[in-house]
């Protein structure tokens, strides 16, 4: 599994390019998808829900998921068989040689600033074979729109009586904001064609779809819109702050903007600042621990032994076994008890994985648990990724002319205490106030702030009058 991480630069700012912000009409039926590194989100409003801001359940609760992906092929016919945790699952019990079945996990992360990127840039399926990654994402919007239309709305609304959102990073580059616009374009968001049924082979041109209704289609920029939601929740609580930082921590990337709020209305007053460190680097951070146990870098003999079974066990144990356990670290318990895959186990042996202990950790190999202590967790696993994103709040704390009164931590990085903890630190240091978006009750979770801060945007979207970035409306 390629897990360790390329080094990069640290912090870097968007470029300041004024562009007109497009006017957009105002809309009754608007439509957000929240396409993170690690989750995925849908949120809507309709005549129907009374102007409210409804998150569409996608799984048994109203959590974001996994954003994971299984597709099925049949001669020539791809079928979308599952996302989320069901996707994950399903690759989990998938079988040695499944030739029929492809598979793609946190895809965004290849959208990330590179320079190489552009619209025929080819992701590999988990169970082998390279596809465009614009065609991925084309399928699980595809998927998501499906979900919202058919499953949730009973098909009471067709997509072109949308006007659709998708978010993005705001620091993300105007090329992989292309990317996603085009994809939006192949799921028919915008038309009410049917969305991608078909990959284009790898090495054949690779259609551009017909821009329907453009003007349906917006980007909007992630902390951007998780202001407007983290607002909303505090005119709930008093007079919500006139000036403010949003710290938007996903999974993928830091994100941050910093607002002035004047008569109802938003100037964005620093350039977008951020990096692409985030709850997915310490999964990272955690592998290459257990890399460093079995000697094995990359687990690539672990790979070689059995590709399609071993990178689904290492990637459920990593991404979704330690995932659970990473999130309550600290809160319920002082150390994690993991059980290591069957597989690996009787691939690497037990000796080997005694080894542990050379590294402060415990193997039983009775029922193949890994007990990893607190201390270790913070040190190795988290300190790596959290210093980084300390780094960046620390560089526009240093960029602030004027005071601001609160912080908006979102995302559901920015849930975990060892973030919270220092940037409670740095916010003491510019003795200022850390506001936390209180945890209240579904929908209104910092997590769900930018898919439901999407449609409060695009239903005012005039309330961001100025900002001094790249205007990314619209584009
Ligand atoms: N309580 C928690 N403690 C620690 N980590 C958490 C907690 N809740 C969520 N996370 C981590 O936050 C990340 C997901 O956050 P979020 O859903 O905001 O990301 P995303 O929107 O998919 O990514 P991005 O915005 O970077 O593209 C995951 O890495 C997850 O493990
Ligand atoms: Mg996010």
């Amino acid at each position: 599994m390629a897990l360790s991480k390329r080094p990069l630069p640290p912090l870097r700012r968007a470029e300041k390019i004024p562009k007109a912000t497009p006017v957009l009409q105002d809309s009754s039926c608007i439509a957000a998808i929240d396409f993170g590194t690690s989750s995925l989100s849908v949120a809507y409003t309709t005549p129907t829900t009374g102007g409210d801001v409804k998150v569409v359940r996608l799984h048994s609760t109203l959590e974001r998921i996994p954003n994971a992906i299984i597709i099925e092929k049949d001669d020539d016919e791809y079928e979308v068989t599952d996302v989320g945790h069901q996707a994950q699952n399903s690759l989990s019990n998938i079988h040695k040689g499944a030739k029929n079945v492809i598979y793609f996990e946190r895809v965004k992360k290849l959208l990330e600033r590179d320079k190489s990127l552009d619209r025929t840039t080819e992701v590999s399926s988990f169970t082998g074979g390279s596809y465009y990654l614009i065609e991925v994402i084309a399928f699980i919007l595809t998927h998501l729109k499906k979900k919202l239309l058919a499953d949730h709305l009973k098909r009471n609304y067709k997509s072109s009586d949308f006007d659709w959102v998708i978010t993005v990073p705001a620091i993300w580059k105007a090329r992989a904001r292309r990317m996603m616009r085009e994809a939006a374009y192949m799921a028919g968001l915008t038309s009410d064609a049917p969305g991608i049924t078909r990959f284009t082979p790898v090495g054949s041109p690779l259609p551009r779809p017909e821009e329907v209704n453009p003007q349906k289609l917006s980007l909007a920029l992630e902390p951007e819109v998780a202001a407007i939601y983290a607002q909303h929740q505090s005119h709930v609580l008093g007079p919500p702050p006139r000036r403010y930082m949003v710290v938007d921590i996903g999974g993928g990337t830091v994100d941050i903007t910093v607002h002035n709020k004047r008569n109802g209305r938003i100037s964005v007053v620093l350039p977008p600042m951020g990096n692409t460190w985030g709850g997915t680097t310490v999964n990272e951070a955690f592998s290459a621990i257990l890399e460093e146990i079995v000697d094995d870098k990359g687990f690539e003999s672990f790979i070689k032994s059995d590709p399609i079974r071993a990178k689904a066990a290492l990637n459920k144990f990593l991404y979704e076994e330690f995932e659970e356990k990473k999130k309550i670290i600290g809160k319920k318990t002082k150390e994690i008890v993991l059980t290591l895959p069957a597989l690996l186990v009787s691939f690497y042996g037990h000796d080997k994985l005694q080894k542990a202990r050379k590294l402060k950790m415990e193997y039983d190999p009775d029922p193949n648990k890994l007990t990893i202590g607190y201390d270790l967790l913070e040190e190795k696993v988290f300190k790596p990724t959290v210093d980084k994103i300390i780094e960046c709040v620390r560089a526009a704390f240093d960029e602030l002319t004027d005071h601001i009164d609160t912080v908006y931590l979102v995302g559901g990085f920015g849930g975990c205490q060892f973030v919270s903890k220092r940037i409670e630190e740095v916010i003491t240091q510019h003795r200022g106030i850390l506001y936390e978006i209180i945890d209240l009750e579904c929908p209104e979770q910092p997590d769900l702030a930018v898919v439901s801060g999407a449609v409060m945007w695009r239903k005012d979207p005039n309330i961001i009058q100025s900002r001094v970035a790249d205007a990314t409306y619209g584009i």
